[in-house]
């Protein structure tokens, strides 16, 4: 079974890149957005990303013009119908989510797959949304930021998905250019369960005074061969995102290990929330050479 039509919902950072990576592996996709505004947005942050790789000779200008007529934006969610995969990588919010999916349910064919770009929350809780039916076709894909960079793809099974479709969902994770892994509906699923702590314990190591925020990034970058050191990488994820994962996840495990430390609490509440507010561990007032805030 090879899928070639892709509705993506949610043109943000995360959508416009899947968006973009389904168009370049020559699948025809429908992106749909709540606004115009923020389709918009995210189809020209599309363009921007396909124009780039043209000036740096990595895609020629008639393959850019393919990639471009391949995406279709949409403000209705009703063009996700005849789409053969859905990947819902809208807000991080259970009733909006779950609100979707279950219009979309009627929406969409019963061999539909629904997919979750979800990082943090159930793929279960999601798909008790839907019908019977469709609770076997549904899981998670979880792509990383920058989407178009990064390898990985996490394949999210539940205990009902069928793994007929749990194979063909990984078969296109690998069409499209990703290296797919395979896990199984647990907060976090493999990469956060890991990725969290470590940047919480990151920050920990800062509040106890262990080192400078530059020395720590500069520590696991050149000590570990990190590209980017656990501070600035929170920063570029976004310390409200890390935040917010991190607080869903203590909710799970109730592990320390997984419980945002203090001075995360204070920085989000302060508004500090990285690269995408200009301020967190670094100010980017000039984005080329961020310097180290002064937090404790
Ligand atoms: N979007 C698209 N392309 C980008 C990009 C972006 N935001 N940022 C950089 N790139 C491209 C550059 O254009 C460049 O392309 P080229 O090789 O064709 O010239 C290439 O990436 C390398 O970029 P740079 O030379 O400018 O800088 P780096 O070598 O430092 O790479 C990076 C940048 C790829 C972001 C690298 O620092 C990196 O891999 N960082 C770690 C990212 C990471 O860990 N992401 C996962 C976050 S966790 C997550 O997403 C899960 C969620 O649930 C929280």
């Amino acid at each position: 079974m090879s899928i070639n039509k892709v509705a993506v919902l949610g043109c943000g950072l995360m959508g416009s890149g899947i968006a973009q990576v389904c168009a370049q592996a020559g699948r025809e996709v429908t992106v749909i957005e709540v606004s115009e505004a923020y389709l918009e947005k995210g189809l020209g942050c599309i363009a921007r990303q396909l124009g780039k790789m043209v000036e740096k000779g990595k895609l020629t200008a008639e393959d850019r013009d393919r990639v471009q007529a391949r995406l279709h934006g949409s403000t209705r969610l009703d063009e996700a119908a005849g789409s053969e995969i859905v990947i819902e990588a809208i807000i991080e919010n259970m009733e909006d989510k779950n609100k979707t999916y279950s219009r979309l349910d009627q929406i969409c064919a019963p061999e539909t797959i629904f997919a979750s770009n979800t990082s943090s929350l159930s793929i279960t809780q999601m798909m008790t949304a839907t019908s019977p039916e469709r609770q076997r076709r549904f899981i998670g894909m979880h792509f990383f930021n920058p989407v178009p960079i990064m390898k990985l793809v996490e394949i999210v099974r539940t205990i009902l998905t069928d793994p007929g479709v749990f194979r063909a969902a990984t078969e296109f994770g690998r069409e499209i250019g990703k290296v797919p892994v395979q896990t199984s509906d647990r907060t976090g699923f493999i990469v956060n369960r890991l990725l969290v702590p470590y940047m919480l314990d990151s920050m920990r190591a800062l509040e106890e005074g262990v080192a400078s925020i530059v020395d720590i990034d500069n520590a696991m970058k050149l000590g570990c061969g990190y590209p980017m050191g656990p501070l600035t990488l929170g920063d570029f994820v976004g310390l409200d995102t890390t935040f917010y994962i991190a607080n869903i996840m203590f909710d799970e495990f109730k592990e320390k290990r997984f419980a945002p430390p203090p001075l995360l609490k204070r920085m989000v509440m302060a508004g500090l929330y990285g690269r995408k507010s200009g301020r967190g561990f670094y100010d980017y007032s000039d984005p080329n050479n961020p310097q180290p805030m002064n937090l404790l």
